[in-house]
């Protein structure tokens, strides 16, 4: 099948020229389906639909996330967002130790850092890039949290040097895939990385209220989250006053799961496993490379790396001008978005053209070069 021919499976993509997948994939109409299917469930089967698929939903969605990212079954579950994700991984450890250090890269998605720089008794060493942080990590390093492909420029890290110094000293790295997965392929088994964790709102077009936590196979069983909940415990039914944990993955669950959000994102993850993720890359570099170029021609500065061996999905371009060029295509319904310091992000995928990437750039050059035509106010000071 036709990549373009997944153009019909997302309505918003039939009126709107959609790049911007890095952000939040567009919905597939299915999602709706599945969102009915959900209430469909609750309404006709009542309390029964807990033992009728909903209570295993974070482990069986998980599974599916797994299949995306070369994780065997039983490896990965389902959380609200890599916020709690990552929490849960942090609550496994000791900061009270020697080892207390957690080295992270200053590129990390702010959420992440937040919740590192908040932990009580850790010493943070922030790091500025993939150099710096093998440099930084020592013995006493406990976590690093790192992230694959960087949220402001798209670049993809090398992460096998970080994995390996972090082995060599016995630290623990937690990959942040957010901006790969579904886009970039991964693989977690291969690369031996101890947890991975990520969303689904971006390149899995799965909306909201669906982050995953991988684990590696042999830590599952020597770990144990202090942040948990009944879904934890080895025997939830039995409503047991003492905490005994799962054997397996659902020890690294909390409490009740977020049940629309589960069954709204599968929807995404389908199309992209049909496809598959070395087919979106396939798709994906010449796009990119076709924007970058095209971005280039204009006299624009491209933010992201140009070798597309180490440039992800989006493409991150300073503009003149470019918060008042972002409103103007999204009046135009070419929706993109921009970050502060560094300029428009614009995030095609698999179902977008070229025509569609040559409009997003011949529209920008006409904005920004009417804007720099256009005569300064006057100064009125
Ligand atoms: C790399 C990366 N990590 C994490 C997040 C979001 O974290 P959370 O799921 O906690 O909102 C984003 C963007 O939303 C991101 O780009």
């Amino acid at each position: 099948m036709e990549l373009t021919a997944y153009r019909e499976r997302f309505p918003i993509v039939s009126h709107s020229t959609y790049l911007i997948s890095h952000s939040l994939g567009p919905m597939p109409a299915e999602a709706e389906r599945r969102v009915l299917e959900y209430t469909s469930s609750w309404s006709t089967r009542g309390i029964r639909a807990w033992s009728e698929g909903w209570w295993e939903l974070p482990l069986t969605v998980g599974d599916q996330i797994g299949r995306l990212m070369g994780a065997p079954s039983g490896t990965t579950v389902m959380h609200q967002n890599v916020t709690v994700a990552e929490a849960v991984v942090l609550s496994c450890f000791d900061l009270r130790g020697e080892r207390n250090r957690i080295v992270y890269e200053e590129e990390n998605f702010p959420s992440v850092r937040y919740l590192q720089q908040a932990q009580r008794g850790a010493e943070i060493v922030v790091c500025r890039d993939e150099e710096q942080i093998v440099e930084a990590i020592d013995e006493r390093t406990l976590l690093v949290p790192i992230t694959h492909v960087i949220f402001k420029t798209g670049r993809i890290q090398d992460i096998e040097p970080i994995i390996r110094r972090a082995h060599e000293v016995g630290a623990y790295v937690v990959l942040d895939a957010y901006q790969s997965l579904g886009t970039v392929p991964l693989d977690v088994t291969e690369l031996e990385v101890d947890f991975a964790v990520g969303g689904s709102v971006k390149w899995l077009c799965g909306g909201p209220g669906a982050g995953w936590l991988y684990v590696r196979p042999d830590l599952i069983e020597r770990l144990e989250p202090t942040l948990v909940g009944w879904q934890a415990h080895k025997r939830p039914f039995d409503f047991a006053p003492e905490l005994e944990y799962a054997q397996g993955v659902a020890r690294f669950l909390t409490g009740t799961p977020n049940v629309p959000a589960l069954y709204a994102a599968t929807a995404g993850y389908d199309i992209v496993e049909e496809i598959g993720v070395e087919r979106i890359r396939e798709r994906s570099i010449p796009q990119t490379e076709l924007l970058a170029g095209l971005l280039d021609e204009a006299g624009f500065e491209v933010v992201s790396p140009r070798d597309p061996s180490r440039r992800g999905g989006s493409v991150v371009v300073r503009t003149p001008d470019f918060q008042r060029a972002h409103a103007e295509l999204e009046a135009r319904d070419i929706l993109c978005d921009f970050r502060p310091d560094v300029g428009l992000r614009i995030g095609p995928h698999f179902f977008n053209t070229d025509e569609e990437i040559e409009l997003i750039v011949s529209s920008i050059r006409e904005i920004v070069g009417r804007g720099a035509t256009e005569p300064a106010p006057a100064d009125t000071r």
